[in-house]
């Protein structure tokens, strides 16, 4: 078969595909928004939702206390204004590229709750309120729990148990209240304790009162290890917290299937036909569930980790091994996989 590229007018678009059920979208980087190259074709041409990958995180959004950087960011708003594309805000309070001044003081002790709730207070403030009505979506935290279950012990939670959580929750819908807001977590499928966690956390919020609009499910998913039946399992933990509160979402926020297992050192794996079909019939079985998620009206949108397999983190993570995770190859090649995920909406 002749190949078709991903920015082609002829070929199908992702969000196109998916429109009755629910957005598409990726992960970019502000140089990806070059008007009049190939990445900007795929991007406009595939999505229509957009997270930046690393450039609205507090390490380079606010480097130091009283200094904020704002341009790359203001780039993205600028694109999602003139597109009309709806835009995510990743991350405004994570234990990973935070900077280190948010938890210490001059003396390099550790701040009070008050102090680092109050730091994190502004923070939110600044951000949130410098989108508002630009950034349709908040992941507000990111990460706290822990893989065996149990909220994660960052310097965060050490200085400020789950307080701060609530706190930002709040923090952030005074800012913007139209703005949807997130809780985003890895390996919420495949880990019950996780899931259990989560689903736990998220009702304690609901009741009370603490203004949290959904689950975001990054789903950095292997292709080895992924147990459906397992990941349903999970999903339904999360879909049945609308007894209590029924308009509750989840998105998937940063799709991404791995051809490496974790501990796996090899270098280059070979990617044949025969790993390209198990690869195609994971990722279709997990469309068709994304489907069936979006007909009860409990999912949003579902984000890609990257643009293409060449753009992609797993590239270098968590090492450097040439990876295929995504269902746009790195020449911007619709892979096979792309035609079977797509080729179940009738
Ligand atoms: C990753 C980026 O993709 C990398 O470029 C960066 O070096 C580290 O962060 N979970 C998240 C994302 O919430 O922010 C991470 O992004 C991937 C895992």
């Amino acid at each position: 078969m002749e190949k078709m590229y991903a920015y082609e007018p002829s070929a199908p678009s992702l969000t196109e595909v998916f429109s009755k059920y629910f957005k598409v979208g990726a992960a970019i980087n502000s140089w990806n928004l070059e008007k009049d190259s190939r990445e900007y074709a795929v991007l406009t041409k595939q999505f229509d939702v957009f997270t930046l990958e690393n450039e609205s995180k507090p390490e380079p959004t606010h480097p130091e206390p009283d200094r904020w950087v704002f341009d790359r960011v203001d780039r993205f708003a600028a694109f999602g204004e003139e597109t009309g594309k709806t835009l995510r805000g990743h991350t405004l309070v994570w234990h990973g590229q935070c900077p280190m001044w948010f938890f210490f003081d001059e003396n390099k002790q550790l701040v009070t709750e008050e102090v680092l709730i109050s730091r994190m207070k502004d923070h939110i403030r600044t951000v949130v309120g410098r989108y508002k009505g630009k950034i349709a979506v908040w992941d507000v935290v990111n990460e706290v729990i822990r893989d065996e279950g149990g909220m994660r012990e960052s310097l965060w939670y050490k200085i400020a148990g789950t307080n701060y959580i609530k706190e930002a929750f709040r923090t952030a819908r005074e800012a913007d209240p139209s703005a949807r807001l997130i809780i985003n977590d890895y390996n919420l499928e495949s880990s019950d304790a996780k899931a259990d966690t989560m689903a736990a956390f998220v009702r304690e919020m609901i009741e009370d009162g603490v203004p949290v609009d959904g689950i975001g499910l990054q789903m950095h998913l292997n292709l080895f290890d992924t147990d459906m039946d397992k990941l349903r399992r999970n999903v339904r933990k999360f879909t049945a917290l609308r007894e209590i509160k029924p308009d509750l979402m989840l998105e998937v926020t940063e799709l991404d299937m791995s051809c490496y297992l974790w501990a796996d050192e090899s270098t280059d794996v070979e990617w044949t036909d025969e790993l390209h079909e198990q690869f195609s019939a994971k990722y279709t079985e997990l469309f068709r569930f994304y489907v069936e998620l979006a007909e009860e009206g409990v999912l949003d949108s579902v984000v890609f980790w990257g643009l293409d397999d060449g753009h992609s983190w797993l590239n270098g993570f968590p090492r450097r091994h040439k990876n295929y995770p995504l269902l746009i190859g790195r020449d911007f090649e619709l892979k096979k996989a792309f035609f079977n995920v797509t080729g179940i909406v009738k």
